[in-house]
């Protein structure tokens, strides 16, 4: 059997195997196959008004947890970047805004934004699980998307947790392993998670290739490294630090024959039961 530092060694190269897949891997902005489909060939303030524009009708529900208008003169940390639309809109409201991701393509983005616009936010390279921050820096945390690709969703929210002043309020969308894409595409193994669930504080469980290219492939068709799903339970015990988790499921994707029925609809009446999303309201 191996010893207990030997595993404590395995974990820690994984994790920089892991990291270091992540940070080649979004280099090339999530958003990029949707950016080219909308013709956007640069990164002209008209153009990224166009992405942004077409991600906030796309995700409207996002205004429901995240208080833009109210973050004016607070510290806000967002982690996991992408194309931008979330720095750029809270740093337009005149917040204390820091942006941080572990790959350089969304970092020079934000960076980008923010020179165009004349906006005074901040984005560092760095990963959630190693942060360059100290304790209790934020009024509010916000990480759309993005721990559940970190390789130990159990210590990104207790970074977060860390990281957060009390009082303070955190907004996380983790993947859902109970939505109608894992009830269609294998309903015994999500009956079997919905009864039983499963520990990710001891085990990571990322899903296979397939289940993680469905999620998030970059313009080569190759999957994102790693993407851990969890259901509202296991979220619930993650969280367990905070003072408050609220949870609410969101999304539904126009998959198969869902394509020809009226996006808006199908996220009304199925979205907070069987949608992609798990939104995470927590206090600290
Ligand atoms: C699917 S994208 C989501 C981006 C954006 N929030 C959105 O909604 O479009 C995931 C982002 O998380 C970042 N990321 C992955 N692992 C990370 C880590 N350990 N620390 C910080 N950022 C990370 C990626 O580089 C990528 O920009």
């Amino acid at each position: 059997m191996e010893s207990q530092s030997a595993l404590g060694i395995n974990a820690n190269a994984q994790q920089t195997k892991t990291d270091e897949a992540n940070r080649a891997f979004w280099d090339e902005l999530c958003g990029t196959q949707l950016a080219k489909s909308l013709g956007i060939k640069d990164q002209s303030r008209e153009s990224l008004r166009k992405y942004d524009h077409w991600y906030s009708e796309f995700y409207p529900y996002l205004d429901a947890y995240i208080p833009f208008a109210e973050l004016k003169g607070r510290k806000v940390l967002e982690v996991g970047l992408g194309y931008g639309t979330i720095a750029q809109r809270i740093s337009e409201q005149d917040a204390d805004y820091i942006g941080l991701d572990i790959a350089e393509g969304p970092v020079r983005m934000a960076k980008h934004r923010f020179a165009q616009s004349g906006l005074k936010g901040e984005a560092t390279l760095g990963s959630i699980l190693n942060p360059p921050f100290s304790e209790e820096s934020f009024d509010f945390i916000v990480a759309i998307g993005c721990l559940h690709h970190t390789g130990n969703l159990e210590n990104a929210i207790r970074q977060v947790h860390r990281l957060l002043k009390d009082g303070g309020t955190a907004v996380v969308m983790i993947y859902s392993a109970l939505s109608y894409r894992q009830w269609i595409g294998s309903p015994y193994a999500t009956l079997k998670r919905a009864v039983f669930g499963k520990d990710l504080a001891a085990n990571n469980y990322s899903a296979g290739v397939g289940a993680r290219k469905k999620y998030d492939a970059n313009s080569m068709g190759k999957a994102a490294p790693e993407t851990v799903f969890v259901t509202a339970a296991e979220l619930a015990s993650l969280c367990r630090d905070f003072k408050s988790c609220e949870i609410t499921a969101q999304n539904i994707g126009g998959d198969g024959p869902l394509r020809f029925i009226d996006r808006r609809l199908l996220c009304r009446w199925f979205g907070r039961s069987l949608g992609l999303d798990l939104y995470c309201r927590l206090g600290k």
